[in-house]
């Protein structure tokens, strides 16, 4: 079985890559330049597929030849629909059996732009005559990668919305173990999937796990937007002004949602927990 692989260089998407090598499915990369294809080829991709998701005619001849497509949307991308439903059509046009899309939780919060536009991708999937899956994870527990050099210098985790909002995450491991079955087995065929692990915790309570991981007190922050924007070096665009509005929502709102029941049953196992993935995270900081 052969895969065209959208995000196989990405944060999170590149995880699926793995799962589907570990059940021999050939995986084709698609990559925007030749200068990422040393990156793919490292993370197990065998064929290379040079593609921009802003160029329709390109992702045609991307996926030609292949049985399954995983697709993930660039985060905050400003046409982000365009680029979904661009490569639907590529794929069914490609004569494509099976299509997997990495969508969101809750695409139907029209204010929020990077869940509004995953609607538009699935409709275009419903209708595609193609057998789909759609999983619809919550937070992805990956994001703390990126802050936690600061949580361990600082001994603060800070994010720009209220350390009393609560929220859902999932390990993107446990996403991308579920991307693979349902490329390489029928039992996820058609479905729409929301998938979370147990429960839902503030800021305040996640900052407790890491003291308790580290060993030392680790404290909630909550600077505002344009404070915490500076130190993470997000610069202004349109990935800056999503992540505003989506503060905002998450100031008011938190992130609720999502049954662990979905990926329990799907996985046959527990998900893994936030605990386990905070554990990790101070086990490789003591370790290296
Ligand atoms: N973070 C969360 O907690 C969370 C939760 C639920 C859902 N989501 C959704 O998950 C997605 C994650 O996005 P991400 O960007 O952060 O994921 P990612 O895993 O980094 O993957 C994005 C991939 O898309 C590729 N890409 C970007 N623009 C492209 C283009 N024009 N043509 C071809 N490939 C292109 C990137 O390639 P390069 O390597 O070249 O950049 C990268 O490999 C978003 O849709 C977000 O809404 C996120």
């Amino acid at each position: 079985m052969k895969v065209l692989m959208v995000g196989a260089t990405g944060k999170y998407a590149s995880l699926v890559v793995p799962e589907l090598r570990q059940r021999r499915v050939t995986v084709r990369a698609l990559v925007r330049d030749q200068s990422k294809s040393d990156a793919a080829r490292q993370q197990g991709a065998e064929e290379i597929a040079i593609a921009d998701l802003q160029d329709p005619d390109s992702l045609h001849a991307a996926a030609s030849g292949v049985d399954g497509v995983f697709h993930i949307n660039p985060a905050f991308a400003p046409n982000e629909a365009e680029l979904g439903v661009a490569m639907v059509e590529a794929a069914k046009a490609s004569g494509v059996r099976k299509f997997v899309f990495s969508s969101v939780i809750h695409p139907s919060i029209s204010k929020l732009s990077n869940h509004a536009a995953k609607r538009p991708v699935e409709a275009a999937l419903y209708e595609s005559g193609m057998d789909f899956t759609v999983l619809q994870p919550t937070m992805f527990m990956q994001n703390f990668d990126s802050s936690w050099n600061t949580v361990l210098e600082q001994g603060c985790f800070s994010l720009p919305y209220s350390k009393y909002a609560k929220a859902s995450y999932v390990d993107y491991r446990d996403v991308a173990e579920v991307a693979a079955l349902a490329l390489t087995g029928d039992r996820l065929g058609y479905g729409t999937f929301e998938l979370c692990a147990p429960g839902m915790v503030n800021r305040i309570e996640l900052a407790a796990m890491m003291s308790e991981a580290i060993g030392r007190t680790v404290e909630a922050g909550e600077p505002s937007f344009d404070e915490w924007t500076q130190a993470a070096h997000i610069s202004e665009g349109s990935r800056r002004e999503g992540m505003r509005t989506m503060y905002a929502d998450y100031d008011q709102y938190g992130f609720p949602g999502g049954n662990a029941l979905v990926l329990r049953a799907i996985l046959g196992r527990e998900p893994r927990s936030l605990q386990q993935y905070i554990q990790t995270l101070a086990s490789r900081t003591t370790s290296s």
